[in-house]
């Protein structure tokens, strides 16, 4: 068994390599070899990536694909995707498209709220909390005038604060529940600091409330985080045409692809384990944007799931219905997003993503990465109710499978066409494949 190391993040890059290649790999020197293969032959570059995290040995890629012709409030975008899985960029492209004939998508920022607590116990009279909070929330403000002034000059800060008592669900615990503006920045760290403030102010001034007994002066501060949970840092997209020009599927009439598409929204708003998957499919769309703008997808994914469930239980993210023979497909999400700070100035291919999107600000950004969400779950949805889903995927399945295959262009060609007949496995496509060199 291999033993813990001490010290291993004072290693050079090189000495990291040989210890994992050695204690945690078969062949050290194929391991070696493949780590350096991924590295960036510019130094610069390089050495950026090293220092985005701790321990670094090299670099790991995905694809960055572009979906174009995004009408999104009459203006286009062509929107780059950060994402392994295939079809994905393909699927967004082609709702798009589909889209851009009949009016494109429409979006709306519902709000831009972000959250942020402070979490303490509190051992006393709950009264006496209540006026002591009502006495410090002006102090808690000005104390943290030295964080909030810059953001303030351009219009954001904090918002309101107020106290909660959690005290019924657990004893002795309450809450600076704080709102935030952050504009165009995700907003982290000045959330994050600016509640490390409160929480200070909190504690210290506690200390000398004179009506306060020496037990409840002692306020234990537990921890003071930014919250992930954002409803109302909210963003709306939505499609709608006339029934009739839902024709480009011709696999089914038009009426009855719109009802399938409804009742198949109607299935994930009451089915939690259709939900899961149909939001995962939203999420599709959605990570590969604000991975590919230097967002934390963690963060969008943890806030999304969250919001899918606030009514008790997990529900359809998009909703569908049709009214007077129009179709309307829409999505709500929570999206906290920034534009600059972070990853946005620092890493070369998230400025390039901003600047593909015009240099978007961060409410722009939050509408773009809904449409995606919404794009990817319409033609989701529009393959399982028609062809079903694996037709697209086998037909990536199938390019993948010849491309590890070594098959040149010429074979492709062959081997597309014989297997729009035949079903895609990777034994047959291997067996065809290797008839098709021998034929050759
Ligand atoms: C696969 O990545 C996503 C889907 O499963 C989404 C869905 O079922 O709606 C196709």
């Amino acid at each position: 068994m291999t033993s813990p190391i001490e010290g291993f993040s004072k290693l050079t890059k090189n000495e990291k390599i040989e210890w994992i290649a050695e204690h945690y790999t078969d062949n050290s020197k194929t391991t070696k070899s493949i780590l350096k293969r991924y590295w960036n032959s510019e130094n610069k570059l390089q050495k950026l990536h090293d220092e985005f995290i701790e321990n670094t040995i090299t670099n790991f890629y995905l694809p960055l694909g572009i979906a174009p012709n995004f009408l999104i409030n009459d203006k286009l975008y062509a929107i780059p995707m950060a994402i392994e899985e295939s079809s994905v960029v393909a699927a967004a492209s082609k709702a798009a498209k589909f889209w851009l004939d009949r009016g494109g998508f429409k979006t709306k920022v519902l709000g831009t709220q972000k959250i942020g607590q402070v979490h303490f116990m509190y051992v006393g009279d709950t009264e006496k909390l209540i006026a002591f909070f009502k006495s410090v929330k002006s102090k808690l403000i000005s104390d943290a005038a030295h964080i909030t002034k810059n953001m303030e000059k351009r219009g954001g800060g904090i918002k309101e604060i107020t106290l909660r008592d959690k005290s019924n669900q657990l004893k002795n615990y309450f809450q600076l529940h704080c709102t935030f503006e952050t504009l165009d920045a995700m907003g982290a760290n000045f959330i994050n600091s600016c509640l490390e403030q409160f929480a200070k102010t909190f504690k210290k001034e506690a200390q000398i409330f004179a009506v306060f007994t020496e037990t409840e002066k002692d306020i234990e501060i537990v921890m003071s985080i930014l919250s992930n949970y954002v409803p109302n840092c909210l963003v709306r997209a939505e499609v709608s045409c006339p029934i009739h020009r839902l024709t480009a599927n011709a696999s089914i009439p038009a009426r009855e692809f719109a009802d399938k598409m409804v009742r198949a929204v109607n299935i994930a708003q009451i089915e939690p384990f259709r939900a899961v998957t149909h939001n995962k499919g939203i999420m599709n769309g959605i990570d590969a944007v604000v991975l590919a703008t230097g967002n934390d997808f963690r963060a969008i994914e943890a806030g999304v799931h969250a919001y899918a469930s606030k009514d008790g239980l997990y529900t359809s993210l998009s909703h569908a219905n049709i009214e007077n023979d129009i179709f309307k497909f829409w999505i709500e999400v929570p999206l906290a997003l920034g534009t600059v700070g972070g990853l946005t100035s620092l890493h070369p291919m998230v400025k390039l993503a901003l600047e593909i999107l015009h240099k978007p600000s961060a409410k722009e950004l939050m509408q773009i990465v809904a449409v995606a969400g919404l794009a990817q779950n319409f033609a989701a949805l529009s393959s399982l109710v028609t062809t079903g889903i694996q037709e697209g995927h086998m037909k990536m399945h199938l390019m993948n499978i010849l491309n590890q295959l070594g098959a040149t262009n010429e074979e492709k060609q062959v081997l597309k066409q014989y297997f729009k007949k035949n079903t895609v496995t990777h034994s047959a496509v291997v067996e065809a494949f290797e008839k098709l060199r021998k034929e050759q």
